[in-house]
């Protein structure tokens, strides 16, 4: 297998294209390639990730950035000159306290990341966002995605703004709202009979097949995931410049969670935060939990599985980052924790009724683990922990559908109110 290209003629970046990014690095052997399209190791095959030479970078100079993940974009593979684009401007979202969910849940000092308040309202506004940089500096004609909702959700959109065609692969039986979220924007959505890692192995044969086509999380994969450093960048930075205690992350392929311990690794490198151990967690639904499963049983590899859950933002089988996931929860000494579709819609209006966040299936997911692992001892109460809250509830209606109704339904009369007991 080879690295395919997005476009033959478009590999050598121009000069500062790519920011303080210097090439890709291979995840497994640390062989070098040059910046391009790339995101296999020509020599085993292994995971690209893009590699830097930071310049010293002060709290100062990013607090006077934008309120969007551009003020890290010295810690990103981007030009100098990325707020200039048209793009969608994710990030900086709120780190809210979150005393009434830790009072019920037992836990000191809770905080939950919302990044519901995105663009399309979910973590992906971030990561596209690298991506699409990426894919116009390749000279990409097409910009593409097999994506479980939330990431078509974003391409479309910023493919819209940035005025470049968008086509998006998702498996036929995803959620209305996120397919509606992504037709608005674009008339090429593409449902396929199938499920994501099915949908994910055609966009590969797709990317090998056509000329010019960016697949935000297949050939431009490394640029596409450094997105997700922002959310860690933003947590530190919105504690005052530390790193939590702990912090609790949904897993599908696992770039997420990956690139929040980058996050925080560059920012301890950096000098930017002051060097303490955290402890990383990793949330699945148990319909798809291959990580956990893994992590249970105590081994090192992961086998894929059929997904059958409704954290369908969340069903991954076959997670590329799966195996570093694991790798870092254990370093860090954190956990893999999963819980029930029941759990997941418990956690829903939990997280509702408590802070008055109203949080998709994968939110559900995340706190319905971090009460999880309160419960079962492996989550010191006592210690400062951030969950974060992935995507909005709104995209994922159907899933509380059953668990609230309305209290009551009356006449328009005092009488009628007074008899409904809830005065
Ligand atoms: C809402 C939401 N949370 C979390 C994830 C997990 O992301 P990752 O694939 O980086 O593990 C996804 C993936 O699509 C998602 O849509
Ligand atoms: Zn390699």
């Amino acid at each position: 297998m080879s690295a395919p290209t997005v476009e033959k003629t478009s590999t050598t970046p121009r000069e500062g294209a790519f920011g303080n990014a210097t090439g890709l690095l291979c995840r497994e052997c640390s062989h070098q390639v040059e910046l391009g399209p790339f995101y296999a190791c020509p020599e085993c095959f292994g995971p690209l990730e893009i590699a830097y030479d930071f310049p010293a970078v002060t709290r100062e100079q990013i607090e006077a950035g934008p309120a969007n993940i551009w003020r890290y974009k010295a810690l990103l593979p981007v030009p100098g000159d990325i707020e200039q684009s048209p793009n969608m401007e994710p990030g900086f979202t709120r780190l809210l306290r979150a005393d009434n969910l830790g009072r019920e849940l037992g836990i000191d000092n809770l905080w939950v990341k919302d990044d519901s308040t995105n663009p399309t309202n979910s973590f992906k506004d971030r990561v596209v966002a690298c991506a699409l940089s990426a894919a116009v500096e390749f000279k990409a004609k097409v910009f593409a995605c097999p994506s479980t909702g939330n990431l078509a959700n974003a391409v479309a959109a910023a493919g819209a703004r940035a005025g470049i065609k968008t086509v998006v692969f998702i498996p036929s039986n995803l959620e209305k709202p996120k397919q509606i979220n992504s037709a608005v924007y674009t008339d090429s959505l593409v449902a396929v009979n199938g499920n994501y890692d099915d949908v994910n192995k055609l966009a590969s044969e797709i990317a090998g097949e056509e000329e010019g086509w960016a697949f935000v999380n297949v050939n431009v994969r490394p640029y596409y995931a450094e997105g997700s450093k922002t959310l860690g960048y933003e947590i530190a930075e919105q504690l005052g410049w530390r790193l939590p205690d702990q912090i609790v992350i949904p897993v599908a392929s696992g770039s997420q969670l990956t690139k929040v311990h980058k996050a925080f690794q560059e920012l301890i490198k950096l000098g930017l935060v002051e060097d303490k151990p955290y402890k990383v967690y990793g949330a699945q639904a148990t319909g798809c939990s291959p990580v956990s499963i893994a992590y249970k049983a105590g081994v090192d590899a992961i086998r894929p599985v059929k997904p059958d859950t409704i954290a369908k933002s969340l069903a991954i089988g076959n997670p590329a980052d799966g195996i570093y996931v694991l790798d870092i929860c254990r370093q860090t000494g954190g956990a893999v924790e999963d819980v029930s579709d029941e759990e997941v819609r418990d956690a829903i209006v939990l997280l509702a009724r408590t802070e008055g966040i109203f949080t998709e299936t994968a939110g559900g997911t995340t706190v319905g683990c971090l009460k999880k692992l309160v419960e079962s001892g492996q989550l010191d109460t006592s210690l400062e922990t951030v969950v974060i809250n992935t995507g909005h509830g709104l995209k994922t209606l159907d899933a509380v559908a059953d668990q609230v109704s309305v209290a009551a339904t009356i006449d328009p009369s005092y009488a009628a109110f007074a008899a409904t007991g809830i005065a």
